[in-house]
């Protein structure tokens, strides 16, 4: 399909090009799009993959996203705050074991106490894991939710320098059925402005598949992602959480759901190039070699969960995730296994950052000369 060759070599893409990319299913063709998503990963960024330890350091929510388990609604769950020591003695761990990055997850909360304690763990994690190998300590990526810019600004002078807001879809009608109305698409895109003028690297995603959603929506979300000139994408499948109001609603079928989010991940390095792409958890919890297919696809990035065992189990926001009883040094070499499995290696001791971001930042100064 000589058609198909010419989208894949496409300088710029229409609403309708995307959507026909993302709807390949026949192997020959989906071959051809994973073929050349890696031919881009290979001359842009090369095939390294990246490390984030991931801490998910408390799963008090102050929101209630009709599909996370952790929304505050759900009085089910048992709600924890991982203290300083353990946070950073977390990051330590990571800088030890090679992995140049973290990324601190929780829970969305704005209260000052919450804010002085994000920007107190950043400074601490920054002076305690600076080494030889990493002289500047481990990159801190934070995904923390919605916050003022002021607060954006706090903990970028901290020392944090990547920031996580999934835009989740930019389709106004879907952003409404998945949130309460009092959580506005306009204002998380205004976050993901802030994030910008605070200096973070800036990374955004949607949430695959989710009821109500359709292929012309995502092709929508990477053109914005395109727009916004995003340096980092972190999407993965909706899977439903029983205790969630969107529980009955149900979830895409499984073969279906994990072919469009693969194909997403193929059409995101398509399009935007140079930008870090998350294999994340969330494909693994659809099939047991998720992330593996992930970064076959073209992702470069993937989280080992170092989330204290104990814990683990209370940060569910769907069904099925994985890694709940193993603990990080089982998650450590699991990892390891699955990414050398499909002939890639780790880039140890190095942040990894985005390289759409450097040639963002290379492109402003210039314009200020
Ligand atoms: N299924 C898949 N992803 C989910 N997230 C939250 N709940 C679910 C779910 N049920 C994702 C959202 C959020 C990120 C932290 O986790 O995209 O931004
Ligand atoms: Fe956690 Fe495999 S990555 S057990």
């Amino acid at each position: 399909m000589s058609d198909l060759n010419d989208l894949l070599y496409k300088k710029n893409y229409t609403v309708q090009d995307i959507e026909k990319l993302l709807s390949l299913r026949n192997t020959e063709d989906v071959e051809r799009l994973k073929n050349r998503a890696n031919e881009i990963l290979n001359s842009h960024i090369g095939d390294s993959v990246y490390y984030r330890g991931i801490v998910e350091f408390s799963n008090i929510c102050a929101l209630d996203c009709h599909y996370c388990g952790i929304r505050k609604s759900n009085k089910q769950v048992d709600r924890y705050s991982l203290d300083r020591e353990t946070v950073v003695s977390s990051a330590k761990w990571c800088a030890d074991q090679g992995y140049g990055s973290v990324v601190l997850q929780s829970g969305e909360r704005r209260d000052p106490a919450f804010v002085d304690y994000v920007e107190d763990l950043i400074r601490e994690i920054k002076k305690e894991t600076r080494s030889e190998k990493l002289p500047e300590g481990v990159g801190i990526t934070l995904s923390v939710g919605e916050q003022s810019l002021e607060t954006y600004r706090r903990f970028f002078a901290a020392g944090a320098h990547r920031y996580l807001l999934r835009i989740e879809t930019t389709n106004e009608e879907l952003y409404q059925s998945l949130h309460p109305a009092s959580q506005k698409l306009e204002e998380r895109i205004l976050c993901l402005d802030y994030l910008k003028e605070a200096g973070f690297q800036v990374g955004t995603g949607v949430m695959i598949g989710s009821p109500g959603q359709t292929t012309a929506m995502l092709a929508r979300d990477i053109l914005f992602f395109k727009e916004k000139d995003i340096d980092m994408i972190g999407m993965g499948p909706y899977l439903v959480h029983n205790q969630t109001p969107m529980a009955s609603e149900g979830q895409m079928e499984k073969d279906e759901l994990l072919q469009l989010s693969l194909n997403m991940i193929a059409v995101c390095r398509i399009v935007l190039k140079d930008v870090n792409i998350a294999a994340t958890t969330a494909l693994q919890a659809v099939v047991p070699d998720g992330r593996e297919r992930g970064l076959s696809y073209g992702a470069n990035v993937t989280m080992p969960n170092i989330t204290p065992t104990e814990v683990r189990s209370s940060y569910k926001l769907y069904e099925g995730k994985p890694c709940m009883d193993e603990g990080r040094q089982e998650c450590k070499s699991c990892l390891l296994g699955r990414v050398r499995s499909i002939g890639r290696d780790v880039a140890f001791d190095q942040w990894g950052d985005s390289k759409h971001y450097a040639a963002r930042k290379a492109q402003l100064e210039a314009n200020v000369c």
